[in-house]
Order: C-alpha cells, then sequence, then structure tokens
C-alpha cells in the first residue's frame, strides 16, 4: 500500500501534473494578498480604484501608497490586491466593505474521436446562426493564434455582443475565430508555452481540421464541440504552468464584462477552500449572476476519496473518462514472445533487436550500463533518467488499474501489467543475450470505456457534504488537440520534437469538453440560465463505469458521461436562481453581512441559518450522509420546470436500496404548458449497515419520451 502511494504521489508531482493540471504544492507570493469586496455598487459615481486607495491610506497611514496598489478589480466585482502584512491585513479585515482577504497563493493548469464516442458525430444537427454567436471565454496557459484549429474560414464577423479586445502582445493577431486574448502576471504575450491552453480551447471550440495525427497515430478530424464559435483566450498561467489567484481573479473580471457566453477553466488550486477564500468560486459566482456557466476540471488528484478541489454548488465540476480508443505499444522479445503494454510511442522499430537491461531504475540510472539499451524498469516515471542516460527505450511495469492512461514518452517505451513484466524479467534473467524491439504506438478498441480515469479527483464533497461533485464526466484521457510548436509534446526537457497536434490526459481535457457541449446547449436555448444548462446536460448523461475503489460510483464520474444530443432536449430542468444559492450560503453558515457583499443585494437570509436545509437547493442530484445503523428520515424538496411538450405527465421511477424506502409526493407530475414548474419531495427513510461506503439509487421522471434523471447517493460517514 505504501508503495502504491508513494508511486502514486511521485508520478502526479513528477510526470503527470507538468502536462496537465495541479502540481505538488500552491506556494505563496511574498505578502501579497488579495481584499475581495464582492459585488460593485450600483451607482454611476462610484469609483473602485480610488476607494481601493483610500483604505490602503487607512491602514498604511502615510506614505506613498500609488506603488502598494498591485490591481484593481472593477468591472465584474470589487476587490484589489496589495502587499500587507499582518497588522494591515487586520485592519483592512475589519472594515465594513470587506469581504474576506487571501493570500495570492499559485493554482496550476490540470484531446478527436472523444466526440463521435459520446454520440457526437460531426454530422449532428446545428444551430449555426446562434452557434456562430456564441462566445467560450477560456482561463489557461494562452493559445497558439496560428495553429489550424483557429482558422477563421467560413466565420461571419465577430458578435456583436463582444465588449472584449484583441490584446495578445506584440506579433499576435486574432481573426474571426480566436477574436479575443489577453494576458496577465509576468507573461508579456498571449502566446501559449506550455500547449495546455492550446489543447484545451481546441477542445471546446476549435474548427474542423481534417487529417491531424500524432506522428500519423490517432489520424483522423480534430474539432471543437461547437466549431463555429468564437474564442477568448486568457491567459492566466505562465510558462512554468502556474496561475496566480489575482490573475484568476482579474481574468474572470475582464470575461464577464466582455461578453462571453461559456467560461472554461482547466485549473485548479491545492486543496477546496471555503468559498470566500477561492477565487474560482468567487469569479464563478459572479459569472453565474451574470447567466455565464463555468466549466471547471474536478482534479487529477483522484482516486482517492474526498479529493476533488471543485466544489461550489454553482460550478460544473468534470471528472474525466476513457474512451473506447485505447493506445497500445507491443514488445517483441528475442524468443520471439509478444506482448502489449500502453504508451504513446511515436518511434518506429526498424526490425532490429535492441539488448535488454534491467535498471536500478529509482537509485538513477548507470549510463555505461544503459546506453543504446532497452531498459526494464518496476515503476513508471523514469523515461527522464532513461532518457538522459541514452538509454534507447523503456520498459516499465505498471498496476493494471493505472494502466489505462497512456503519455506521450520521448523514446521508445511501453508500460506493461505486472504479470507481462515478470515474463520479460525472467527472460531477461534466464537468457544470455536477452533483446527486444518496441513497436510504434498502436490502438485498440476498449470495450471497457467508458470508464473513469484513476487520476480524475474523487468525492464526497469536502465542503458541503451535501452538494454531489463531481458534477459530471467527459473524455479525458488520450485526447488529441491543437498544441504549441514551443512545447515539448512529452512536456520534457530534450525532446526536442515540435507538434501541432497532440495527445494529452487530465481533468483539463474533459472540462472543455463539457464547455463545448454546455454552448451546443446554449445554441439551441440561448435564454436558460446557467443552473438550467447544467441540470439539462447532467439529467441525461449516459451510464459510466466506476471502479479503482469502493467509492467508484457517483462520486467519481458524477450524473455520468454527458449526451450532448439528449441534452438539448432533457425535458424537465432543475432551476437554480442567484437567490437560492445565496439562500444556501445562509443555511451553510454564512452570516448577512457575508451574503451581502457578496450578492451585492441587501437581501438577505430567509429564516436562521440551519445546515440541515443545504440539502434544499434544487441540485439534480440528491446525496444523503448517514451514520452505519442509524436510522434516518429525509426530505428533499425540488421543483422542475417543463421544457418539453407543453401537455405531458411524468411518472417518477426509484431504483430501490435494500433497507432503505424512498417515496417521491406526488409521483405523479402532469404538466399543461411549457415553463410551467411543480413541485415534489423526496422522502428517504431507513437504515444502512456498513458493508459499503456508498449505495447509490436514482430518481427519474418519464414521460414516455424524456427519462430526466437524479443520483440518490446514500454516502456513510464515519
Ligand atoms: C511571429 O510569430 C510567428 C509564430 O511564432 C513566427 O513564425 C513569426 O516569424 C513571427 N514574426 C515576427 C515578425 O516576429
Ligand atoms: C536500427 O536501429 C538501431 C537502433 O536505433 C540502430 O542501431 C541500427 O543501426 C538500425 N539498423 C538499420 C538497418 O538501420
Ligand atoms: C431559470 O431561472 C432564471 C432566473 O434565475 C430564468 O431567467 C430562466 O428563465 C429560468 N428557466 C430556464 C429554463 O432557464
Ligand atoms: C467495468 O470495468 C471493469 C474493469 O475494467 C470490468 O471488469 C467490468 O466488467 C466493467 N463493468 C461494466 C459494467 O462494464
Amino acid at each position: 500500500m505504501a508503495k502504491h502511494n508513494i508511486f502514486l504521489f511521485s508520478f502526479a508531482c513528477l510526470v503527470f501534473s507538468s502536462i496537465t493540471l495541479l502540481s505538488c504544492a500552491a506556494t505563496q507570493i511574498g505578502n501579497e494578498y488579495i481584499v475581495y469586496m464582492g459585488s460593485l455598487p450600483k451607482e454611476v459615481s462610484y469609483s473602485p480604484t480610488s476607494q481601493h486607495l483610500n483604505m490602503l491610506q487607512q491602514v498604511f497611514e502615510g506614505g506613498n501608497i500609488e506603488n502598494l496598489l498591485l490591481k484593481s478589480y472593477k468591472r465584474s466585482f470589487n476587490g484589489f490586491v496589495a502587499i500587507l502584512n499582518d497588522q494591515q491585513r487586520e485592519k483592512l479585515l475589519s472594515m465594513k466593505d470587506v469581504v474576506s482577504i487571501f493570500p495570492n497563493q499559485n493554482f496550476h493548469i490540470q484531446t478527436t474521436r472523444s466526440w463521435d464516442f459520446l454520440g457526437f458525430p460531426q454530422t449532428i444537427k446545428r444551430n449555426p446562426i446562434i452557434e456562430t454567436d456564441l462566445i467560450i471565454g477560456v482561463l489557461d496557459s494562452g493559445i497558439w493564434p496560428e495553429s489550424e484549429s483557429f482558422n477563421d474560414k467560413g466565420l461571419g464577423p465577430i458578435p456583436k455582443k463582444w465588449k472584449g479586445v484583441c490584446k495578445g502582445g506584440s506579433n499576435f493577431t486574432c481573426n474571426n475565430k480566436l477574436i479575443g486574448a489577453r494576458f496577465y502576471g509576468n507573461s508579456d504575450s498571449a502566446r501559449d508555452e506550455t500547449g495546455h491552453g492550446t489543447h484545451v480551447a481546441s477542445t471546446a471550440g476549435g474548427s474542423e481540421v481534417q487529417g491531424v495525427s500524432f506522428f500519423d497515430i490517432a489520424k483522423g478530424t480534430a474539432r471543437g464541440g461547437v466549431p463555429s464559435s468564437r474564442i477568448a483566450m486568457y491567459k492566466v498561467c505562465g510558462a512554468d504552468g502556474r496561475c496566480s489567484a489575482s490573475d484568476i481573479l482579474a481574468a474572470f473580471d475582464d470575461v464577464i464584462a466582455d461578453g462571453v457566453d461559456i467560461i472554461s477553466l482547466s485549473l485548479g488550486g491545492q486543496s477546496a477552500e471555503d468559498f470566500v477564500d477561492d477565487p474560482i468560486a468567487i469569479g464563478s459566482f459572479h459569472a453565474m449572476e451574470n447567466g455565464i456557466l463555468t466549466s471547471h476540471s474536478a482534479g487529477n488528484d483522484g482516486p482517492g476519496a474526498s479529493t476533488i478541489i471543485s466544489v461550489a454548488p454553482w460550478l460544473f465540476s468534470v471528472a474525466a473518462t476513457t474512451i473506447d480508443r485505447k493506445f497500445i505499444s507491443k514488445l517483441i522479445l528475442g524468443n520471439g514472445k509478444t506482448l502489449t503494454g500502453t504508451s504513446v510511442n511515436a518511434f518506429p522499430s526498424n526490425g532490429t533487436k535492441i539488448p535488454i537491461v534491467e535498471g536500478t531504475c529509482s537509485n538513477g540510472l548507470d549510463k555505461t550500463l544503459v546506453e543504446g539499451k532497452i531498459v526494464l524498469c518496476e515503476s513508471r516515471g523514469n523515461e527522464e533518467s532513461a532518457f538522459q542516460s541514452g538509454a534507447y527505450g523503456i520498459v516499465s511495469s505498471v498496476e493494471e488499474s493505472l494502466n489505462d492512461v497512456a503519455f506521450v514518452s520521448e523514446m521508445p517505451s511501453t508500460n506493461l501489467n505486472s504479470k507481462d513484466f515478470d515474463l520479460v524479467q525472467f527472460y531477461a534473467k534466464s537468457t544470455r543475450s536477452p533483446e527486444a524491439e518496441i513497436l510504434k504506438s498502436g490502438i485498440l478498441h476498449d470495450t471497457n470505456a467508458p470508464k473513469v480515469a484513476f487520476f480524475s479527483s474523487r468525492g464526497p464533497n469536502p465542503l458541503v457534504l451535501d452538494i454531489m461533485k463531481p458534477d459530471i464526466s467527459a473524455p479525458g484521457v488520450s485526447i488529441l488537440a491543437a498544441f504549441s510548436p514551443l512545447a515539448p509534446p512529452s512536456s520534457r526537457i530534450g525532446d526536442t520534437r515540435k507538434v501541432s497536434y497532440n495527445i494529452e490526459s487530465g481533468t483539463s481535457m474533459s472540462c472543455p469538453h463539457i464547455s463545448g457541449i454546455a454552448a451546443y446547449v446554449k445554441s439551441f436555448h440561448p435564454d436558460w440560465s446557467p443552473a438550467a444548462i447544467k441540470s439539462a446536460i447532467m439529467t441525461t448523461a449516459n451510464p459510466v463505469n466506476g471502479t479503482y475503489n469502493d467509492l467508484a460510483d457517483e462520486f467519481s464520474y458524477g450524473s455520468g458521461n454527458a449526451n450532448p444530443l439528449l441534452a438539448v432536449n432533457p425535458g424537465l430542468i432543475y432551476n437554480i436562481t442567484k437567490d437560492d444559492y445565496v439562500q444556501m450560503l445562509c443555511n451553510y453558515g454564512y452570516d448577512d453581512e457575508k451574503i451581502k457583499q457578496i450578492s451585492g443585494e441587501a437581501s438577505s437570509c430567509r429564516g436562521t441559518s440551519d445546515p440541515s436545509l443545504v440539502k434544499d437547493l434544487n441540485y439534480p442530484a440528491l446525496v444523503i450522509p448517514v451514520v452505519p445503523q442509524k436510522s434516518f428520515n429525509i426530505k428533499f424538496p425540488r421543483t422542475v420546470t417543463n421544457v418539453g411538450s407543453p401537455t405531458s405527465t411524468y411518472k417518477a421511477i426509484v431504483t430501490p436500496i435494500p433497507n432503505v424506502k424512498i417515496t417521491v409526493e406526488p409521483n405523479l407530475l402532469p404538466f399543461k404548458s411549457v415553463q410551467e414548474t411543480k413541485s415534489f419531495v423526496v422522502t428517504v427513510v431507513g437504515s444502512v449497515g456498513s458493508s459499503q461506503t456508498v449505495f447509490s439509487s436514482s430518481l427519474v421522471w418519464s414521460d414516455g419520451t424524456h427519462n430526466v434523471k437524479s443520483p440518490i447517493i446514500v454516502q456513510l460517514t464515519s
């Protein structure tokens, strides 16, 4: 077990995170603090900057404060960034208008067969006139504007509603596809040095490009979810993959005011933070208030429980699953035996067998021993040292359950399950001149897909137990999408290859799939609220295979794999207004003053704060935390809005859980018009043993055509 954890840890920090999301530590920059002040006052005469300076004046008592105000947020919400000591911080915190003060820490960045796999072919019915007016705002590591995926062939002029700019730095031009760019922090352009932002943006909204591949592997058409939509890039992450909280907030301030329709956010911190201290929760709250849904990666810290970092109910938190295309690389031993491992290995073999040596890989490799040879390593993650030592190739052993994910390697490589690896080791030990050949990658049809990737962060929600997280899942393993030629495709120094398309894995890759699907749904329903779009995608999702630990189920994949076709016509939706979220925060324990400043309105909490009412938020999923052997009786009020046929009757169908009684009252909902709402109560009564940690069921409202499905999860706490 210990070995397993160490392996996962070093893997996550050294190899994986550099490609996709989240690194090992969120570092604090000096003593820069973000002073968050909630919504902007509505008075026209209000000047945020002068108030910010005024406040600093009060805490610094003289001195030149101009240089201390590092940044003011003033377009979509109120706040500023300043260098503060403990005393000054306390003094500011005591001021009436300050909601919270938190350190400016770093966040980290986390592809096209996947669309077909989701049942979303190129020929899908689209709503071209509206789709071409949709703008996806991507907060990431920048973009490669010359990529074919951002060509603007066939696109009309920039939508009139666009209020943004193309300020990507020198030698950076936008077009009718990539309509906007901004950069923050230490960057001097919005150009992408890591490939991450280019990959993410092209998955969400890239144009159709035929005949792309990674060195002829996985050849096909690359396209985003909404190929005729527009893209705006907000570069908040630098070449090192770090993205500061203050830059993320600055980008939210801009992206909301610029007039985008959907925000795609494939980055995250190290752990779930209280909402008022989390720039992503704050920024996305204001986006929601402005009718913009934020799609957010769940994190890459799985498969442990409660590793999810995206926890706010107004975020759309996305887990990563496999698709039916698996990248394999074969190993042919000198004795003719052939073994199949996983890898994205672009190096063809010329048919010559290469000598094999066993490496002491964890202690560094002896160059004289391994040079020109194939090294056997007991664990994955030693490619870099093998490469630096001049080895020809590498064969690693990987626990089978972690071997769904193939990574791009900078040298011939394959990753075998331990049984096959043992065979190779035995062969190497028992043969005088052991040798082998590693073949270039091929593709295997994976009938087990979709399956949740081991790295995908799991629930339950570490902050608000009653809100199911993640919400949804989408392809995030071995995704082919556009890339930056400045970045090595394996993300390793020494890999000098330059590619326009690359294969990457992470919840960073699944998030833009959901951004694209949300935009697709919005192209049919431009007036739907962010919660309505989210509900439509959640209640129509397809089943997914969990696995990897006993916390499989909904806490790994949410409602399931998004199904874009069904999501356009969900029948009923669970709507949530801003006031509903505010009421939930009240029950969660936020006081009037905090709420008022976040929501920017005088309206405050209804009744006294009651944590047991957090579950009453009209979420399209029900979570019931219970103590084993203790009986419970929980009532969930919910309201649905008819968005299907005007006259229809929905019947409740509940899947049973042993020793638990689930009733729905009423269990028939007759509708007479579109937009009509009906309320009902789900009562869950019983007691469960501790044989499992999670018992899943579901409520489906069916009118014979639409099946509106919500997970019901009975979750054992301690
Ligand atoms: C602008 O950037 C592109 C892409 O890196 C490069 O090919 C071109 O030479 C640059 N032009 C100038 C004038 O720097
Ligand atoms: C085949 O590849 C190996 C390893 O790169 C090399 O040593 C050998 O000379 C090549 N053989 C031929 C016939 O090209
Ligand atoms: C959901 O609620 C919002 C108000 O928050 C409203 O504008 C919208 O029409 C409602 N229904 C749908 C389907 O979005
Ligand atoms: C889920 O995946 C596991 C492991 O690959 C497999 O054994 C099992 O049959 C799959 N279950 C379903 C329902 O596909």
